[in-house]
């Protein structure tokens, strides 16, 4: 028997409306309880009740493209003078987990000790099939548990989170195998992606005007989004028509509903056509330009040179190193990882 939650487990998981407000509101009390990384959480909070106004998405989303051109060159900046090794530390990490590790049996899947995730670059994830790629997403965003470890995502303790908390706290995730719902339509795939907001206020829907006007907000980004990935002549169509690039397009752009800080993507290029795999790589490159943070897991090297700023490796489910992608090219560790893959691959 697989622990793994099947599709419509880890989708179900991802919010019903009416339990949101009340499991929203023991959150706190989980984030307060122990653990080594709570003084960052602590030095977090305290930084923001100094900030002025919380809306941080919305002043991200003013921000002039020359801000956020700076933006991005601080970013690859801050990581041109990190050591390339596994659990280096970075300038100003949006994600940072330690000790994370998950056993399935005997098998260790996952054993990460220490890494860090620089806010406002493209990483990328990379390691052998089986290196615990999707089982480490898994427990970063909270559709599995760990044996143990924590995270902290964005100054919050993030590991006892659950998988639309940590949505909701703007990490949001696609799958290795996409999981539009097939038979309902494009749109409607969409708002069930931005489903979690409406929970955000139980009282606003209870009462139908703010309800609706929620609706309509959702209803016009949706819109938006699926004009911007090109999707919008397919609207009223099942994503169960859709093509294998069109489905990875519209779980990219259902992410975007929940206007996340942190983007991870599972393997977003696999089985997409050499045409869209290009739509798909500027598309990633336009989060970044936006702000977010982006994690991708990808096994074709061209595509992590052409969009990478950061690669972290993977191997039976240790973080072996981290580098620039000049650097992972030329590093014999990860040539050993893959060529050991293969190995074992071809001994099976
Ligand atoms: N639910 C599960 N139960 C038992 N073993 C599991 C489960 N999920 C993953 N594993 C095992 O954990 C290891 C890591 O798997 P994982 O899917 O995380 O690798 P990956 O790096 O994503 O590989 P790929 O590149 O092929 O997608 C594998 O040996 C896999 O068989
Ligand atoms: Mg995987």
């Amino acid at each position: 028997m697989s622990d793994k939650p099947t599709p419509e487990e880890a989708q179900s998981e991802e919010s019903p409306p009416e339990a949101v407000s009340s499991e929203a509101a023991s959150s706190d009390e989980v984030l307060s309880e122990d653990g080594f990384l709570d003084d960052e959480v602590a030095a977090r909070e305290a930084a923001e009740s100094e900030a002025t106004g919380s809306e941080e998405a919305e002043s991200e989303a003013d921000l002039p493209a020359d801000a956020v051109k700076a933006g991005i060159a601080a970013a690859r900046a801050a990581l041109a003078d990190v050591p390339p090794e596994p659990g280096a530390p970075k300038l100003d990490p949006i994600l940072k987990a330690v000790g994370v590790k998950r056993a399935f049996g005997g098998l260790v899947a996952v054993d990460v000790e220490h890494l860090e995730i620089q806010r406002g670059a493209i990483t990328a994830l990379i390691g052998p099939n089986g290196a615990g790629k999707t089982t480490f997403f898994n427990l970063l965003t909270g559709f599995d548990r760990p044996s143990r470890g924590e995270w902290v995502f964005d100054g919050r303790r993030a590991d006892r989170m659950r998988s639309y908390q940590v949505a909701r706290a703007g990490m949001v995730r696609t799958f290795q195998l996409t999981k539009a719902l097939t038979r309902m339509t494009v749109m409607d795939n969409m708002l069930i992606g931005a489903a979690n907001q409406v929970g955000e206020n139980f009282w606003a829907g209870l009462i139908p005007p703010l309800w609706k006007a929620q609706e309509a907000a959702n209803r016009r980004k949706a819109l938006e989004l699926l004009e911007r990935f090109k999707l919008i002549d397919k609207r009223e169509d099942y994503a169960g028509e859709l093509s294998g690039g069109q489905r990875k397009l519209l779980e990219m752009a259902r992410a975007l509903m929940l206007n996340p800080k942190m983007v991870m993507l599972d393997e977003p290029m696999a089985g997409v056509n050499p045409a869209l795999k290009q739509s798909l790589l500027e598309h990633i490159k336009g989060l970044r330009e936006e702000g977010m943070t982006v994690l991708f897991v990808e096994h074709d090297m061209d595509m992590v040179h052409e969009i990478a700023d950061w690669v972290a490796v993977m191997a039976a489910g240790k973080l072996i190193t981290e580098g620039t992608p000049d650097s992972i090219s030329a590093d014999r560790r990860v040539i050993d990882a893959y060529l050991g893959a293969h190995h074992d691959a071809a001994q099976r």
